[in-house]
């Protein structure tokens, strides 16, 4: 998986969410440079328990303002919120019981469920919180 450098496509038109998925991108590139690093585990696995922990912390963040605006397709968006906390919350148990999971296929479903997400379902509440003036 190579570093994933932040595109302006990626923009979901809110300030605060954009300033997440920043920081959330970041910390992945982290797993992967130190992944090629060959970083001991140990600090792996914290990276990516903190990862993991930050992007639940983000989705709260995102269906809250969901909530707050009454966003028609939330639920289904939780869904895949869920579905990639539950991932990663096994590929963190996996790391610390030593297994050497966070290997390429584990640093390449990160990053690209990221992009996908944001380009796919995120990008699909961008022009409902532009209507309603959210920036
Ligand atoms: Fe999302």
């Amino acid at each position: 998986m190579e570093i994933i450098s932040w595109r302006d496509e990626f923009s979901v038109g809110v300030a605060e969410m954009d300033q997440q998925h920043k920081k959330l991108l970041a910390m992945i590139n982290r797993l992967i440079s130190e992944q090629r690093a060959l970083t001991d585990r140990k600090t792996i696995a914290d990276l990516l328990t903190s990862m993991t922990a930050y992007a639940d912390e983000h989705f709260r963040a995102e269906e809250s303002l969901m909530a707050e605006y009454d966003y028609d397709r939330k639920t289904v968006h939780e869904v895949a919120h869920k579905a990639f906390i539950e991932k990663t919350r096994s590929f963190c148990s996996a790391t610390k019981a030593g297994s050497n999971l966070l290997a390429e296929a584990l640093l390449d479903y990160l990053g690209t469920w990221l992009v996908g997400h944001i380009l796919k379902e995120d990008m699909q509440y961008k022009s409902f919180f532009k209507n309603k003036g959210l920036s």
